[in-house]
């Protein structure tokens, strides 16, 4: 993944404010699948290879701070006099250091690597001082338009507010994410001035002064403009959500996993599922989970974090597992939570069954061998081990260990009092 030739420092514009959102929190830690927009930033920054990460933070920046801790490194921006402002704050890092520089925003979480590389590659092999990541918008309102000469090159980025009715018209929209040759960068810069509607610093002005020093620039046209996309509010919140539960379902079916309806299922980052598996509607993967080959899991099922299940498993339906282990071939069909739970080969457990794995203080373990027959209803009072081919009688409390090959029943005797309602 590491770019070779190129020293790649990335910048992170996070001061900004996010009213829309209503919120206490800063929009930057609100989390999309379970993790927050600017540490998605961050980690994409991580996978274009960056030697420096720098975050420009401002307003709540202790917020943002507390999540990116030191992964990253902090210029601060006192004032939001406009991107290029925020820029200069993060001078001292880019101060004679060759490479590139690679703009991103903190709430702008879901573009793909692969996109970042290519703009990337594109600045390198073209020898661009400025790559602009551009996007062809039906409704380009709001944006910065891109104005191409008659060659077709990109000549420079106006402001909707600073725009002329014509160059309204333009539907080529700047997506804010650029490629800079650090230094070309720095000396332009320092040539901005806020002379514009809105007496902001702009970064977009860098473009029309390389130009008019004779440094060549470009722009790449992102390919699909969902990974573009910006949170503002909660409903964009909920947008972003989507574009990207489609994105990593589709990344499982292409590697021959079936989700019978992508629109309920929720796999979230960093989960592998083996070939031929079967994830039925209303399922949710969480965390670092591993499912082998040929399992089925769902209808209704909550797999969370730290699970292993091998191949050839049935994962039924109203079934939670947490930091649960399965053996091959075992069947964990309806109504079950296993939790801090080792289960072996070929096991059935009942419907019902539950581990009690947490006794208000600590979590404990529930181990359950090769080959056993749990019955329905049954309370795994944790820690507690089951050895290989025993059975439990269904609606018993496990409190102690069963040894292998044994029948264990922990319930009251049935009393029938007979003529009792007469
Ligand atoms: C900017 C671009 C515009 C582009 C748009 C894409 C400029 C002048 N304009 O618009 O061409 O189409 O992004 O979304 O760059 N930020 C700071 N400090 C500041 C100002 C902004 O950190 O002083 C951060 C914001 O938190 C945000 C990002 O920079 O993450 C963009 O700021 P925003 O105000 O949304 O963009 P515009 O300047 O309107
Ligand atoms: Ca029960």
């Amino acid at each position: 993944m590491e770019n070779e030739e190129e020293n790649i420092i990335t910048l992170i514009m996070a001061a900004g404010k996010g009213t829309r959102m209503k919120s206490k929190k800063s929009k930057l830690v609100q989390k999309i699948y379970g993790k927050e927009l600017v540490k998605r930033v961050v980690e994409l920054a991580e996978k274009i290879g960056s030697s420096e990460i720098i975050a420009v933070v401002g307003y709540l920046r202790e917020q943002v701070e507390a999540v990116l801790e030191n992964r990253v490194k902090y210029a601060y921006q006192e004032e939001l006099l406009g991107t290029g402002h925020a820029v200069m704050q993060a001078e001292r890092y880019l101060k004679d250091k060759k490479g590139k520089a690679v703009i991103l925003y903190g709430d702008v979480p879901i573009i793909r690597p692969e996109t970042l590389k290519n703009l990337i590659n594109k600045s390198v092999t073209g020898k661009e001082y400025a790559t602009v990541l551009t996007a062809i918008y039906e409704n380009p309102t709001g944006y910065g338009r891109i104005i191409r000469d008659e060659g077709g090159s990109i000549k420079e980025i106006v402001e909707e507010k600073d725009a002329t009715p014509e160059q309204k018209q333009i539907k080529e929209i700047n997506s804010g994410i650029y490629c800079f040759d650090i230094e070309a960068l720095l000396d332009a810069i320092h040539k901005i001035t806020p002379n514009n509607a809105q007496g902001e610093y702009y970064l977009t002005d860098v473009i029309r002064i390389m130009n008019e020093q004779g440094l060549k620039t470009g722009a790449m046209i992102v390919e699909d403009n969902t990974e573009i996309l910006g949170v503002n509010d909660r409903s964009q919140l909920e947008l972003l959500t989507k574009v990207l539960r489609n994105r990593i379902n589709n990344l499982h079916m292409r590697n021959g996993v079936t989700i019978e309806d992508s629109s309920t299922t929720y796999i979230y980052d960093d989960v592998v599922i083996g070939m031929d598996t079967v994830i039925h509607p209303n399922t949710t993967i969480k965390g670092d989970v591993v499912i082998g080959e040929n399992c089925e899991i769902g209808p209704n099922a909550y797999v969370r974090e730290g699970c292993r299940i091998a191949d050839n498993v049935k994962i039924g339906n109203f079934v939670e597992l947490k930091k649960t282990i399965i053996d091959s071939g075992t069947k964990v069909p309806h109504f079950i939570y296993l939790g801090d739970c080792e289960v072996g080969k070929n096991t059935n457990i009942g419907c019902g069954t539950i581990t009690c794995n947490y006794d208000g203080i600590n979590k404990n373990k529930t181990l359950i061998g090769d080959n056993c027959f749990v019955g329905s209803n049954v309370n795994f009072v944790a820690p507690v081990k089951i050895g290989n081919n025993s059975k439990i009688g269904a609606g018993s409390t496990i409190t102690e260990d069963v040894p292998e090959n044994s029948l264990a029943i922990a319930r009251q005797r049935q009393i029938n009092k007979e003529n009792y309602n007469k």
